[in-house]
């Protein structure tokens, strides 16, 4: 409630009334919130307001600061862990309930896709993970990557003004570098109850000196690309709030998600080598189709439907 009201005062009788507690539970709570770093100014006519919140991940903060209906419906945040995916899809086999979100500060074993490894330093990014149980097969997982990719571009242009664009099938820049990444992972449950896990991950305040050499020029952060610091949970709320959203268009009108991609990307209209497993495919990249798939012309005609892929040159 304080979160909603700031930056006005939020008197002791509407504290009551909206959280049914007592002058003393809320006395209690408040000191609480201050002592894990929350900044609370109390006024004795007008108050409580709250001036300033820790850079720090928790999961009561971030309920009350979200407002979707599916999507964060149930979160957890991990100190360190070694992949949210992984704390996912536990989640997932064990029947969790769609729109489980799961942060973690740090992960020791972070990955991306293809294996690779991706870097999580400790309270510089977003690092999370969210339970989906899609209506569609597996054919459908890209649309998850597609919706996904266009909204965390769009919350990054929102709030950091960047010029953020996607880049096919998963990786979301600005100026040509990678400022986050998304790895869907599909699980075939028992066979009846697939469910998806879809990894995000954004720098957000992350400098140089974060990552290994060879990420230099290839990577960047919302701190590089606008030269100030970022707050992580109210972006990690605006991130849950636009992927309800999107998450709920892919089920009915996946077709306007695909508009806006398009108007985001980097990758159509352009002459490609695409990695695809131990293929090379080269050709022109003609559209997405309804599945989040790739289709590229080759010089002889033939359209390829790629799924998923490295995109090695864009010409
Ligand atoms: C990529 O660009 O290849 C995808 C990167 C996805 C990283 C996120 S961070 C949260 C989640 N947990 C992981 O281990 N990976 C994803």
């Amino acid at each position: 409630m304080l979160h909603r009201a700031r930056p006005r005062f939020v008197s002791g009788a509407e504290l009551r009334a909206h959280t049914a507690a007592s002058e003393q539970q809320i006395a209690s709570e408040l000191k609480d919130l201050q002592r894990v770093g929350f900044e609370i100014e109390t006024h004795p006519h007008l108050g409580h307001r709250l001036v300033e919140t820790p850079d720090r991940l928790m999961a009561d903060d971030l309920m009350a600061r979200r407002h979707g209906t599916v999507i964060g419906s149930r979160i957890l945040v991990f100190h360190r862990t070694a992949s949210t995916n992984d704390v996912v899809a536990r989640q997932g086999a064990g029947g969790g309930a769609e729109g489980l979100a799961v942060f973690a500060e740090s992960q020791t074993a972070g990955r991306g896709r293809q294996g690779r490894k991706w870097e999580s330093p400790a309270g510089k990014g977003l690092w999370f993970s969210v339970l989906l149980r899609p209506s569609f097969g597996v054919d459908g997982a890209g649309r998850i990557t597609v919706a996904a990719s266009v909204a965390v571009a769009q919350v990054l242009r929102r709030v950091g003004g960047v010029d953020a664009r996607i880049k096919w099938p998963n990786d979301v820049t600005v100026r040509g570098r990678k400022l986050a990444g998304i790895l869907t992972e599909w699980h075939q449950g028992n066979g009846t109850h697939p469910y998806a896990v879809l990894g995000i991950g954004v720098d957000v305040n992350c400098r140089p000196s974060d990552w290994p050499e060879s990420l230099a020029g290839v990577t960047t952060s919302l701190l590089i690309e606008t030269g100030r610091e970022h707050d992580r949970p109210s972006l990690a709320a605006m991130l849950l709030d636009e992927l309800d959203g999107l998450w709920r268009e892919t089920g009915s009108s996946f077709d306007r998600i695909i508009a806006r991609w398009a108007d985001l990307n980097t990758t159509l209209g352009r002459q490609l080598r695409l990695r695809v497993g131990s293929r090379v495919i080269e050709g022109f990249a003609q559209a997405l189709d309804g599945d989040g798939a790739l289709l590229a012309r080759r010089d002889n005609g033939q359209v390829e439907r790629v799924l998923s892929g490295d995109v090695v040159v864009e010409k």
